[in-house]
């Protein structure tokens, strides 16, 4: 089965892509869901018909779903709420304020992407599109399974036996409510589904594409989005630049716009070397429906295979070296002043100075936990090169093997 995202900038044209080559896929044969955990309803715009939260045939093999994103944050969080409300409720804090402070933001959209997880298990489905959020956000907080890794096979199930056995003697002491076992289920539940969707996400049969505009703005935060998708182990395979002006009977307005996205397409090229960039042409219509759809999509990827599998290593693997190994990590853009590393037992804990899109610097940590064969190697020194991180891990010497 094969996963596609599409995300982008907002307004860039990721619903009508995703639509478009979902549309494709199913006209090639293939069973194709594309689903979108946006609350806009964009997809239901781009096919022009109603579409529910449960996959509705919009075309033969083709289903389009509308994620109910509240729907699915009461079904995953409810339970954690309320206790966490029950404390606030002791500690004295309003219960509006309350009922905000238990809501993390950018909660729905990932709980969202858990239907992902069902849809994929469900086994009806040779293709699955998922129309992102803007920008790579979402993803990033699918990292929390991974960071939290640790806490939870180490920690939390420790903490759990305690608080069973000495329940009313720590509620009493605490002077809180402590939390009853169908919360610690809940609690091991969504991180366990949580860590289930990102290794989807970050396997072999997926892959993220980057919609932009030739504008350069738009360029950037899609610069910025490739970076942070490796970082945290997303492969892109390729980039989408939509609404580009064509050359041919241009007005000297139209003119100008051809020239500075001519440039701006020199730009995405070098950016993006070794990736296809497949480009689409402003159109004098908004591309709606099926058919439009198709036709847009068909253009785009002008005879290539849009659902061709991704080759190559992905973001992240280890390689052997004498007496060693060393890991790699693509980090496009990315020179070794802007990355820190440290080393916390067998987690390698990678944070990334960026640029933020509002001019200032903003920072992204990801706890990688390694693989087994690196765990037990001390870490002895790193390296960004063409936009890879290269860390080495030697075998202890004998004085620090204990
Ligand atoms: N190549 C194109 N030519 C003409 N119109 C286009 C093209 N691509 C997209 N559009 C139109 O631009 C508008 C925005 O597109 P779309 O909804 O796909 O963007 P989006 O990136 O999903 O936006 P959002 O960030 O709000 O989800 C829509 O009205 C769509 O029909
Ligand atoms: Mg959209």
């Amino acid at each position: 089965m094969r996963i596609l995202l599409f995300t982008g900038k907002g307004g860039v044209g990721k619903s009508t892509v995703a639509a478009g080559t979902a549309a494709l896929a199913a006209a090639a044969g293939l069973r194709t869901l594309v689903l979108s955990t946006d609350a806009a309803h964009s997809l239901s715009d781009a096919f022009d018909t109603r579409v529910g939260s449960d996959p509705t045939e919009v075309a033969e093999r083709l289903y389009v779903q509308q994620v109910d994103a509240q729907l699915r944050f009461e079904q995953s969080w409810a339970e954690i709420q309320g206790y966490l409300l029950s404390v606030l409720d002791v500690a004295g804090v309003d219960p509006v304020a309350a009922e905000e402070l238990t809501v993390i933001p950018g909660a729905e959209e990932v709980l969202a992407l858990l239907e992902l997880r069902l849809q994929a298990r469900s086994g009806q489905w040779d293709v699955i599109v998922v129309d992102c959020a803007p920008t790579a956000e979402t993803l990033r907080l699918l990292a929390l399974p991974e960071a939290l890794g640790w806490y939870m096979t180490r920690v939390f199930p420790v903490e759990r036996r305690i608080v069973k056995t000495l329940r009313p003697v720590l509620s009493r002491a605490a002077g809180v409510p402590m939390p009853e076992d169908t919360v610690f289920d809940a609690v091991e539940r969504l991180h366990h589904e949580l860590d289930e969707v990102r290794a989807l996400l970050s396997g072999p049969e997926a892959s993220v594409r980057l919609v932009l505009t030739p504008e350069q703005v738009v360029l950037a935060e899609a610069r910025r989005s490739y970076t942070t998708l490796s970082l945290f182990g997303y492969r892109v395979d390729g980039v989408i630049a939509n609404r580009v002006f064509p050359a041919e009977g241009a007005d000297d307005w139209r003119a100008g716009w051809v020239v500075s996205q001519d440039a701006v397409m020199e730009q995405v090229s070098e950016s993006f070397a070794g990736l296809p960039v497949w480009r689409s042409v402003y159109r004098p219509t908004e591309p709606v429906g099926v058919h439009d759809l198709t036709d847009l999509a068909t253009s785009v990827y002008a005879g290539d295979d849009p659902l061709v599998a991704p080759t190559g290593d992905g973001p992240f693997h280890v390689s052997r070296s004498a007496g060693g190994a060393v890991l790699h990590l693509a980090l496009p853009f990315v020179s070794r002043a802007d990355v820190d590393l440290a080393r916390n037992g067998d987690e390698l804990v990678i944070t990334l100075r960026a640029a933020d899109p509002g001019g200032g610097v903003g920072s992204y940590r990801r706890l990688l936990t390694l693989p087994a064969v690196l765990a037990r190697y001390r870490t002895a020194g790193a390296r960004v090169e063409r936009g890879e991180l290269q860390v080495r891990f030697e075998e202890r010497s004998e004085e620090t093997a204990t």
